[in-house]
This record gives C-alpha cells, sequence and structure tokens, in this order.
C-alpha cells in the first residue's frame, strides 16, 4: 500500500495546481473566487470575457490530469496510474493550497479520461460540446457527460474497474455542482455567452 499512497500523493500535487486562479491572477484580473459563480474552473475565467485566459484554463486543468496518470501508467502501470488518476481528482476539488476549496473537477476529469482510455475521453467531450452547444449550460453538458462516462466505460468498453473509479468522480463532479442543479431546477443558471452573473 505504500505504492498506493506514493501515486494517490503524487498525483494530488499535480492536482491541486489551480490553473484558472494563477492564471487570472497572472493576468491582473483578481481573484477569480470572487467573479461570477466564483469557480476556479473554464467556465467561470470565461465570464471575465477572456477566451484565451478560458483556453488555457482548460488546457492546464485538464493536462494535469493527463500527465500525471500517462507518467505512472509508463512506469507503474495501468492500476497504479488510476489511483493517480483519483489524486490528481482530489487534488483539483480539495487543494490543500486554497484550504480545500477546489473547482468542480469538469477539465480535469476529461484529462484524466483522456490519459487512461482515450476513445471514451473524446466521447466525453463529444458529448458536452453536442449538450453545450444545443442546451449552453456548461454545468448541465457537464453533468450529462460525467453520468454517461461511467455507463459508457461498463457496457460498451467493458472495463469494469475503470468504471468503478469513473462512478466516484462522477457523484464528486454531481455533489461539486449541488448549486448549478439547484439554479438548473429553479431557471437561474447562467447560459455560456451570457456574461457573469453574482457570485454564490
Ligand atoms: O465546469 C464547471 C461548470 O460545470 C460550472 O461552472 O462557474 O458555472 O459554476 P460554473
Amino acid at each position: 500500500w505504500p505504492y498506493y499512497l506514493a501515486a494517490l500523493a503524487f498525483g494530488y500535487l499535480l492536482g491541486s495546481i489551480p490553473f484558472g486562479l494563477i492564471f487570472t491572477r497572472m493576468a491582473g484580473l483578481g481573484d477569480i473566487r470572487k467573479i461570477g459563480s466564483g469557480n476556479i474552473g473554464t467556465t467561470n475565467v470565461l465570464r471575465t470575457g477572456r477566451k484565451s485566459l478560458a483556453a488555457a484554463t482548460l488546457l492546464g486543468d485538464a493536462l494535469k490530469g493527463t500527465v500525471a496518470v500517462l507518467i505512472v501508467r509508463h512506469l507503474y502501470g495501468q492500476e497504479m496510474a488510476l489511483i493517480t488518476g483519483l489524486g490528481a481528482f482530489l487534488g483539483h476539488l480539495f487543494p490543500v493550497w486554497l484550504k480545500f476549496r477546489g473547482g468542480k473537477g469538469v477539465a480535469t476529469y476529461l484529462g484524466i479520461l483522456l490519459g487512461l482510455h482515450w476513445p471514451m475521453g473524446l466521447l466525453f467531450a463529444a458529448i458536452w460540446i453536442a449538450m453545450a452547444a444545443v442546451l449552453r449550460y456548461s454545468s448541465l453538458a457537464a453533468l450529462t457527460a460525467s453520468l454517461a462516462t461511467p455507463i459508457l466505460l461498463y457496457f460498451a468498453f467493458s472495463r469494469v474497474q475503470m468504471a468503478e473509479m469513473f462512478v466516484l468522480l462522477t457523484v464528486l463532479i454531481w455533489a461539486k455542482h449541488h448549486e448549478n442543479i439547484g439554479r438548473l431546477l429553479t431557471g437561474k443558471e447562467s447560459r455560456i455567452g451570457s456574461g457573469s452573473k453574482s457570485a454564490s
């Protein structure tokens, strides 16, 4: 088990780098946690109107997950890579540096998935893009794509162990989106491209 713990810690360290917070601060926009939804992720960085910063946040938050699992899979195999992915996800959601108040996990989920099983990663992105294009809710697109992922991993790709881990990640994504779910149900969620909304 010390190896599992080391994989978890390695993933956590990479996952806990808050790219959205770093990039917006570097750009002189102040604290992203005081803007829009208060989240440190791509969707909220987009509310600042800076598309390139949002793209950089998406890349950074996704690639930290991809890099973590690819390094560990190369060195120690698939099972250790799964544990590393879990660590990276927990690092993004609960970074010690931000008093454990991190992001909602969507980009990092995608990055980990691309590293572990790229066809499912592409499918996740396709579902997200299709939902976002039609309904224009980033949160609903993420909720749908993350719900579909463990189901498809299990039934379409027969990756049982991976599906089990992604059930956990999906539950965490949904839990982190509880405020978004409330706003979606009451028709108060902001749509992509509708600009800023007050912090909640
Ligand atoms: O990826 C996060 C997204 O699903 C919701 O973000 O800022 O609207 O709460 P936000």
